[in-house]
């Protein structure tokens, strides 16, 4: 084959079609997965529950996408930088956008969040977790041995 100006210029067009294609191939199992983030309203920062307490745990389901990959929600306690495995709803539909809990029996702190998995596994801010009649935020070293953590805490 001679290189000609003529051939290269249509061998370029070709490989550049085919690029094309295949990043527009590639390009599309992206496009069509919808991931659902929604942002958690309540708790809201700094709100305090009491151990035993139904509380509702709402977050924005506004603008979701049509299509959600699971549409079937988890949340998990969170405390500090570590996901608990403590499970505070499950098998609710991720677009109803709330679900009611009952406060579990954990260490009192300050620093607990909710975490929303479905698509995704995001969390809210930072709460209280107190018991009834404590005036105080104590954390005792003691109940937190039984709580064991989660390793595929796959959101940062
Ligand atoms: C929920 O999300 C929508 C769209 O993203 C936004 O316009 C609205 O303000 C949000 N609502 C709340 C209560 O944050
Ligand atoms: C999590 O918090 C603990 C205690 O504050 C700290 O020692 C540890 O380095 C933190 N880990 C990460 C990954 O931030
Ligand atoms: C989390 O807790 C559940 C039930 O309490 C238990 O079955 C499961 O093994 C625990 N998972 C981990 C990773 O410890």
């Amino acid at each position: 084959m001679k290189f000609t100006t003529r051939t290269l210029l249509a061998f370029f067009t070709t490989l550049a079609s085919s690029l094309t294609m295949l990043s527009f191939t590639n390009a599309l199992p992206i496009e069509a997965r919808d991931v659902f983030v929604p942002r958690i309203l309540t708790p809201t920062d700094g709100e305090i529950w009491l151990v035993g307490q139904l509380h509702t745990i709402t977050w924005n389901v506004t603008n979701a996408p049509a299509q959600i990959t699971n549409p079937v929600g988890k949340i998990m306690l969170r405390k500090g930088n570590r996901t608990l495995n403590v499970t505070l709803a499950e098998n609710f539909d991720i677009l109803s956008g709330i679900t009611t809990v009952t406060v579990p029996d954990v260490c009192p702190g300050h620093d607990y969040r909710v975490v929303l998995f479905g698509d995704s596994g995001n969390w809210g801010p930072e709460f209280s977790i107190i018991m009834a009649g404590y005036g105080a935020l104590e954390e005792p070293m003691v109940k937190q041995d039984h709580i064991s953590m989660i390793t595929h805490d796959n959101v940062d």
